[in-house]
């Protein structure tokens, strides 16, 4: 039967519009600050080979039931599921899956919001010249005096909660729109521009080796579940912006007659592109400056303003880097503070902007954690068999990135693939009962779910 609900807050002007809406969320700091600094800790080439097959085999799959369950139930995460549900004859609690991702979404956000401001307090160090003749030490030396401040990082946290909070307040479309058409193919060329750079450099091949050719040798003393695989499908989630619920209220405000699974590949395509051009511009840097791939958060922020401290026009180039990351991660964050707040317009039946503001409020108190997490704060842990150096920080993101997102990813596969009709999916993707439906429909009912769990299981070393 074919849902005729629409959604109260509106719905994208075009396709080309959610692919670009729903492309903003999913390329983001994930992609450029996250994924090189894993690849560097948890093992090059290996890593990328996992993280690739988990965006095939798991990512656009769960994507492509996201977003149908966001355009059939066309509410927030919360009461999508709940209607869904209903509607399929199970549990209303489900909701508690789309709870699941609002709450994620906040945890997320309030650290993801912190790392935003490094990048615009680097706008500023790059623009005024910091980094010019500068080498690996002086690089690692700035990087460090800035987070070891914690009225800094509270300053651009603050300013950046501020930039997402205004947009959702105005509604993700009007606000959103205009920045993606013009921000993200510009952060595409000069990612591009910075490829151009790395060639130059002395280990431009290293740097592709280290990326494209596993070394299984690196992973002698690793245990190949808990420091490969989690990372990278915790990886290929997070960068990906599935499991919580945000491609799922995107989903929502998408038109009946467009394509899921084009949408779904285009999105996961150039995610995935913008992921690899930005290990393809990091690493070879990174050797040829002698520095430490496994060198964790900081990796683009000590690595990449040596380049621009050597390239023609590096002061130019670095200032534009920073600021269309900064936009790049406005584009994301937004993603995370808008289930939250449509679940408080539809059933606290406040505005937009009180709820927006309510929001961004509590993530961004909880961000405060965050920022305490590089200096006063500062301890180490030991999760899954991997040691953590930067406290609640990682707390926070290997609980979200590593746990809540691929089991919220894995009851939006089981709900979609085992508990709802198969002619509600059907008429949902539009692919009819084709063969392309049924590769679907095999991956989403077993090979998804059961590849999380066993990843999940293994790492956390309850098989061995
Ligand atoms: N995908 C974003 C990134 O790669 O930066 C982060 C993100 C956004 C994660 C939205 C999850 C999400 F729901």
């Amino acid at each position: 039967m074919t849902s005729t609900r629409t959604s109260i807050h509106g719905q994208w002007s075009s396709r080309w519009v959610f692919i670009l809406a729903a492309t903003g969320s999913a390329v983001g700091l994930g992609n450029i600050w996250r994924f090189p600094y894993l690849t560097g800790e948890n093992g090059g080439g290996a890593f990328v080979l996992v993280y690739l097959f988990c965006v095939v085999m798991m990512g656009i799959p769960i994507m492509m039931a996201e977003i149908l369950l966001g355009r059939r139930g066309r509410k927030n995460p919360i009461n999508t599921m709940h209607t869904l549900a209903i509607e399929e004859g199970l549990s209303p609690n489900w909701r508690l899956l789309g709870w699941l991702g609002v709450i994620a979404g906040f945890i997320i956000l309030s650290y993801y919001s912190v790392i935003a401001g490094w990048t615009i307090a680097f706008i500023f160090k790059t623009g005024m010249g910091d980094f010019v003749g500068s080498n690996a030490d002086q690089t690692t030396a700035i990087f460090s005096e800035l987070i070891s401040n914690p009225k800094i990082l509270l300053f651009w946290h603050t300013f950046f909660m501020f930039l997402t909070i205004y947009i959702v307040s105005r509604g993700v479309k009007s606000g959103l729109e205009q920045a993606v058409k013009f921000l993200m193919p510009a952060l595409f060329i000069l990612l591009l521009v910075m490829v151009g750079y790395a060639m130059s450099t002395e280990r431009f091949l290293d740097g592709l080796k280290y990326l494209f050719v596993p070394d299984f040798s690196v992973l002698a003393n690793k245990n190949l579940f808990s420091d490969v695989f989690l990372p990278a499908l915790g990886q290929a989630f997070f960068s990906l912006s599935i499991g919580m619920g945000a491609i799922m209220i995107y989903g929502s405000y998408l038109s009946k007659d467009s394509s899921i699974t084009f949408n779904s590949f285009v999105i996961a395509l150039a995610d995935t592109g913008v992921a690899i051009l930005a290990g393809i511009a990091i690493f070879p840097i990174v050797f040829t400056y002698g520095l430490e791939p496994s060198g964790g958060p900081g990796l683009i922020f000590v690595s990449l303003p040596i380049a621009f401290g050597q390239m023609p026009l590096g002061t130019f180039f670095g200032c534009l880097f920073f600021i269309l990351l900064m936009f790049a991660a406005w584009t994301s964050s937004i993603s995370l503070l808008e289930p939250a707040v449509t679940w408080m317009v539809e059933n606290r039946k406040m505005t937009r902007y009180r709820a927006a503001y309510i929001a961004g409020f509590i993530a961004w108190l909880l961000g405060l954690l965050t920022v305490l997490s590089f200096n006063h704060w500062a301890f180490k842990f030991s999760f899954a068999g991997k040691t953590y150096e930067n406290g609640l920080f990682d707390i926070f993101d290997v609980l979200t990135a590593n746990i809540m997102l691929p089991l919220g990813g894995v009851l939006i596969a089981i709900f979609t693939s085992w508990l709802m009709s198969r002619s509600s999916t059907i008429d949902e993707l539009g692919l009819s009962d084709s063969i392309a439906y049924k590769i679907w429909r095999f991956i989403i009912r077993y090979v998804a779910p059961l590849g999380v769990v066993v990843i999940f299981f293994n790492a956390i070393g309850l098989f061995s």
